[in-house]
Formats: structure tokens, C-alpha cells, sequence
């Protein structure tokens, strides 16, 4: 379900469960949390690609898992994959092949090259199921596209097209959905061949406030976790199974 493939000095993460249009489960967060682990303790590769398999970017988080969400795991596999991306010290670029929805935006925030094809689409239905946003989501997305956008598709449920979110600078370069393994690759491989001390040190000048960062994410899950116990989320699932709207009181 998540491919892990090393070829030179790039790895290259892709999640494939296109049944699902590519929801990741916990047991997937997992295994990426693990990749990023290696990839960030391992000097012989210097870029990682995540992208996703066939038409999806991601759906985003796997809608039954959410259900599970309260386990009595300490640190769940989900939490795992958020500290260990938002952490890592080398390259990260994206590939979005197509729709990302919830995590699959949050993810780019903490990616620092983000190419999408032409077809990509963002949409982070945090509020409408009940939910808050996540992966320090709340501070970084309008850092990244400013607030009116931000509240737009986090309040508002707007979804941007590629074009919009290349405008609005949450992506970085747009493409021919058939060129983009091509750019991604190409981008990845500028990143690998490029001095690595130097790039550390880029990166983590970039990414100074990984305090604040963390703290934001601390935040959000505690919300997160109360929201998922919440009436208000129980209403949206029944709302779901029913095939009605949610009615809030
Ligand atoms: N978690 C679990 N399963 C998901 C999923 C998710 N996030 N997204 C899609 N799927 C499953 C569907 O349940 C369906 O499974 P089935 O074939 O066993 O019934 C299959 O993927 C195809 O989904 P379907 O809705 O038929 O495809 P679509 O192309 O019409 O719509 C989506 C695709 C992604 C727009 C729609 O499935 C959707 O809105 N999913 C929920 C997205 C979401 O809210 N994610 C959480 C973000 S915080």
C-alpha cells in the first residue's frame, strides 16, 4: 500500500491503494514514518519523492481509521508520520498526481518542493466532518497562501484547482500530468546532487520555527482527538451512513 523504492539518491514514497483513491490507514502512516526515519538517518540518499498511485494524490485520511482514531497508543502511527515529516532535515518534494484531500494538503506544507500536475486539486474538509485541521495546518497553510485563502478552504471547504494553488503559492511548479514523474524526478535529482551539509543548512534556516511548529500540532490533535469523541462527529457519520446532510443543534 505504500511503495518504498530507492533508486540512486532518491526514494521515492508512493501510496498505492487506488480502490480507496489512495486513504491512508494507519498501518500506512507507519510504514512512511518509517521511511522518513531512514531516509533522514541515511546519508547515502539525499532527496524523497511522495506521490500517489494512478488518478489520486490522496484522499487523505482513511475515513474508517478515523473511527479507530482514539487507541490507547500513545503515539499512533498518524502522529508518528506528522513528527517525522515536519522534522525531517533533507529534501522533501512532492509529486501530486492528482486530487489531495485533508492530510494529502497538510503534507505539502511540510514538503519543501511541491510540483502538481495540471489535474491536482486541494480541499481540506477538516470542519465539514466534524474535525480541525492538522499538521500545524492551522498556522502554516496561511503562511503559505495567506489567511483569506486559508479560511476559505479550511472554514469555507473550497477546493483550488492546480492553477489556483500554484497562484496561491502552496505549490511551487504546475505540469502536464504526464510529465510530472519526469519534473518531479528531475527536481528530486538537483536536490540529491546539490552540496548536502549546504542543503541542511538551507532547510533548517527555512524551517527555524520547528518549535512553534510542533507546538501548533500539539494543539491541533488535542482538538482533533476531542472532536472525534465529539457529538458533532458522531452526527456526521450517521449523517453519512443515512445519506443526509448533518444537522447541527
Ligand atoms: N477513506 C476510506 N475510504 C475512502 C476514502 C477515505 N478517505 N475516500 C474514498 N474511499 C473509498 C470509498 O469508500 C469507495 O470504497 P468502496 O468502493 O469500497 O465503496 C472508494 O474509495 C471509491 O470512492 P468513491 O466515493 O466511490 O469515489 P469517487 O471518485 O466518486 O469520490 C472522493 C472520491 C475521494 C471524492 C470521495 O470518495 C470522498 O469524498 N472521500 C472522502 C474524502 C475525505 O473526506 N477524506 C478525509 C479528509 S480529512
Amino acid at each position: 500500500m505504500i511503495e518504498v523504492e530507492t533508486r540512486g539518491r532518491v526514494t521515492t514514497l508512493t501510496i498505492n491503494r487506488p480502490d480507496k483513491r489512495n486513504a491512508i490507514t494507519q498501518a500506512m502512516y507507519g510504514t512512511m514514518a518509517d521511511a522518513l526515519t531512514a531516509y533522514a538517518d541515511d546519508d547515502a540518499v539525499r532527496a524523497l519523492i511522495v506521490t500517489g498511485a494512478e488518478a489520486y494524490f490522496t484522499s487523505g485520511n482513511d475515513i474508517g481509521d478515523f473511527a479507530l482514531g482514539n487507541t490507547t497508543d500513545d503515539t499512533p502511527p498518524v502522529i508518528r508520520f506528522l513528527d517525522a515529516i515536519a522534522s525531517c532535515p533533507k529534501p522533501l518534494v512532492a509529486a501530486v498526481n492528482g486530487p489531495a484531500i485533508g492530510v494529502g494538503v497538510t503534507m505539502l506544507l511540510h514538503c519543501d518542493v511541491v510540483v502538481a500536475a495540471d489535474s491536482a486539486t486541494f480541499n481540506t474538509p477538516f470542519a465539514q466532518l466534524g474535525l480541525v485541521p492538522e499538521a500545524a495546518s492551522s498556522l502554516l497553510l496561511p503562511r503559505a497562501v495567506g489567511t483569506a485563502i486559508a479560511n476559505d478552504m479550511l472554514m469555507a471547504n473550497r477546493t483550488l484547482t492546480a492553477t489556483e494553488a500554484l497562484r496561491f503559492g502552496l505549490i511551487s511548479r504546475m505540469c502536464a500530468a504526464a510529465d510530472l514523474e519526469d519534473e518531479a524526478r528531475r527536481v528530486a535529482n538537483g536536490l540529491a546532487n546539490a552540496a548536502p551539509q549546504a542543503m541542511r543548512h538551507t532547510k533548517a534556516l527555512i524551517r527555524q520555527d520547528r518549535d512553534q511548529v510542533k507546538a501548533r500540532m500539539q494543539q491541533e490533535s488535542v482538538l482533533f482527538s476531542q472532536q472525534l469523541q465529539s457529538a458533532e462527529f458522531a452526527e456526521v457519520v450517521a449523517a453519512k451512513m443515512q445519506k443526509r446532510a448533518p444537522v447541527f443543534k
